[in-house]
């Protein structure tokens, strides 16, 4: 939303889209675009099906015309890119959805607004017609039938009485016709922000919120309800008129939503986190936030944060593709994750944002460690060293299933959650459902402000800088870190493990010059890809502290290079996965100096005397094991619980160089999305 300098609506075109291509990580199936038309007296829409350079090449095409180069004072766009949840990827189903063929009101939508079914048959007999399989579509209708119905309502209060008739998750945009102008957003469970641009520093560092009264009416009418129950709708309270616009009085700023961080930060670093239900609305330049109701410990203001990224950190580089540079960022981001935390003089490690917590979290019955994909596997690759220094038991759970088993949980457990995004919507529930039974929660994420770090007791950022690459890859050896730290930050006065201690971080403190060198593989596991990139399915064998690489390792190849990929614990080769090997079966087996390597050597016989020929991933200079493959990769010494850092990066590269020999689209796989918001 522009009341800062005149632009064009062209301009205001590449703004979006350029926003659009830093959240393309996000969904990349389809996008659409809403500007007003230059007579202002309608709305344009351009959607595509597929990623955002169809759309911007759309754009031009569409808007080449004089009239959309004269510059206009305010401007209101919105954009959308999609990762479809309702509906396949199609023009019809991209974003913004309308109500109405006039275009009365336009919406863009992340999440699933899941009785969406319900309010669609309130609607459909009311006379709406659909034209779209959304969820979005309902809502657009829904706030277009709540006009007809309360005409002289603010366009806020439309929004905010629509989203009282929602359920499930949704961060939401939305621009009318009939309010010129004006932008009404708000968010449940997805993330969503508002940045703010000014010419002069901005003279506030918060805006208050204003709240609405709390008893409720109820209107005569027969309206929707969840579930298929018709009963009455209630018909929230308006708020107060006089006070609803006071709060920025800025009279020369650009706002922007947004649903993370990376989409505004070339043009300003001072966001506002919105809360669930919070309703941010801007009108005549002026950004206020609302809330129906105000609960006893709600805050009188939300925070304007200044953010710490950089324009550079997501710009690709030199680099083709952003996870190879994330992958070769590796040596700085473990670092960066141990910045400020580990003194290697002294032997001391803090760990700021859980410190207070430790007496607490040692009294503990049990630690739970849950997350999904990458993150989970985090979680497996350190369970065995924090069973050994916590003296504690460990659980591993990935979130989704933690959910469907209903888990019992007790209030002296200590559950940390694992999320490179900090907003995956199965962790986050499950975080909710742990946090309502007691426990005490702890974030492990990467997203400073994201809906995970705010909802934990306490938490450990992992700094590992902003990842864009769907596939996780820094995030994971950032995440193993932080974890190896807490669980030395817990054995700090255990006379027993200080020599382990010792140990650890001492191998921490060569760590990164060790991936460097791990790095340096590069062109060997380029020639390795070549071998391998024809294959139907690749099998990924290990155990011990290198079980979680073989998992994270088939995950790698799985999502980028959609060939089959497993990988599999070696103790259970023989109870299976032995009955795939032959001559022709792709296999990497992790042979490391540790203490399962006599049994590693086991399975690699077993492997080898099926004609099986695997890839070795040994010990640098480890001659009697290479001497049972023509095919290896060496890696440093480290110590045994860090391995797993050092062997999974030449996975990172396998999978990467595989993805680009078969011509996969390495950043943006197809089907998924970085930041899973959904159930
Ligand atoms: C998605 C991504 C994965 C990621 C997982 C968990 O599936 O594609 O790369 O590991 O979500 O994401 P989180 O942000 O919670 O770590």
């Amino acid at each position: 939303l522009n009341y800062l300098t005149p632009k064009s609506r062209q301009e205001v075109l590449d703004l979006l889209v350029t926003g659009l291509k830093r959240l393309e990580y996000r969904g990349y199936d389809s996008t659409g675009v809403a500007i007003d038309s230059p007579d202002n007296k309608d709305i344009v829409m351009v959607k595509r099906t597929g990623k955002v350079k169809v759309l911007e090449d759309a754009i031009q095409e569409h808007f080449s015309g004089g009239e959309y180069s004269e510059p206009v004072n305010t401007h209101v766009g919105i954009a959308h890119t999609r990762w479809a949840t309702h509906g396949v990827p199609c023009e019809r189903n991209s974003h913004p959805q309308r109500s109405d063929e006039g275009n009365s009101f336009v919406v863009v939508h992340n999440g699933i607004i899941t009785n969406y079914n319900d309010v669609k048959t309130f609607l459909a007999k009311k006379g709406y017609e659909f034209e779209s399989d959304t969820d979005t579509e309902v809502f657009a209708k829904l706030v277009h039938h709540l006009w007809k119905k309360h005409p002289n309502y603010s366009f806020r209060e439309l929004v905010e009485q629509a989203i009282q008739q929602v359920e499930g998750a949704f961060a939401i945009a939305v621009k009318s016709k009939h309010f010129p102008g004006e932008c009404v957003a708000s968010r449940r469970s997805s993330p969503l922000l508002v940045g703010i641009k000014t010419k002069t520093r901005l003279a506030t560092d918060h805006i208050p919120i204003l709240y609405g009264k709390d008893d409720k009416k109820l209107s005569s009418d027969q309206e929707l309800r969840p579930h298929g129950q018709t009963r009455e709708l209630p018909v929230l309270p308006r708020s107060e008129s006089t006070s609803e616009f006071m709060p920025l009085e800025e009279k020369e700023v650009e706002y922007f939503f947004a649903s993370d961080a990376s989409a505004v930060i070339e043009h300003t670093n001072r966001v506002i986190y919105l809360e669930d239900d919070d309703v941010a609305a801007v009108r005549d330049g002026t950004l206020s936030i609302h809330r129906l109701k105000k609960s006893l410990d709600d805050p009188h203001a939300r925070e304007i944060t200044t953010l710490k990224m950089e324009i550079q950190q997501i710009m690709k580089g030199n680099y083709d593709y952003f996870m190879q540079k994330e992958i070769f960022e590796q040596p700085e981001s473990v670092v960066n994750t141990m910045r400020g935390r580990v003194r290697f003089d002294g032997n001391a490690i803090v760990l700021g944002g859980i410190k207070d917590f430790i007496p607490e979290i040692k009294r503990c019955r049990r630690l739970m460690l849950i997350g999904c994909g990458t993150s989970y596997h985090s979680a497996v690759a350190t369970r065995q060293l924090l069973e050994e220094l916590t003296e504690l038991p460990v659980m591993v759970e990935l979130a989704s299933d933690f959910l469907d088993r209903n888990t019992p949980i007790f209030r002296d457990d200590v559950c940390f959650f694992i999320s490179q995004s900090g907003e995956t919507a199965d962790t986050l529930m499950a975080l909710r459902y742990c946090k309502q039974r007691g426990a005490l929660i702890v974030g492990i994420t990467n997203t400073v402000g994201s809906s995970i770090c705010r909802e934990s007791h306490c938490g450990v950022h992992i700094n590992a800088g902003p990842e864009i690459g769907v596939a996780s890859t820094k995030a994971y050896t950032s995440q193993f870190i932080s974890l190896v730290m807490f669980a030395l930050v817990m054995s700090e006065d255990r006379l027993s493990l200080q020599q382990r201690r010792l140990e650890i971080l001492q191998a921490l403190s060569k760590l990164a010059d060790q991936i460097r060198e791990v790095l340096k593989l590069d062109s060997k596991v380029q020639e390795l890809a070549k071998d391998l990139y024809q294959h139907k399915s690749l099998l990924i064998m290990g155990r011990g502290y290198n079980f979680a690489t073989c998992l994270e390792g088939a995950l790698k190849v799985k999502e980028l290079t959609y060939m089959h990929s497993e990988g599999i614990m070696a103790g259970e080769l023989k109870h299976g996965p032995l009955a795939l090997v032959d001559g022709s079966m792709p296999v990497l087996m992790i042979v490391l100096r540790d203490p399962v390597y006599v049994k590693c050597m086991n399975a690699l016989q077993q492997v080898t005397s099926r004609k099986g020929c695997p890839v070795i991933i040994c010990e640098e200079g480890d001659e009697e094991t290479k001497a049972f493959s023509t095919r290896h990769l060496e890696i440093p010494r480290t110590v045994d619980c860090l391995q797993g850092i050092l062997t999974v990066i030449p996975m990172q590269l396998l999978s990467y160089h595989i993805a680009v020999l078969r011509g996969c689209d390495v950043d943006c796989p197809r089907n998924l999305a970085k930041s899973v918001t959904v159930e």
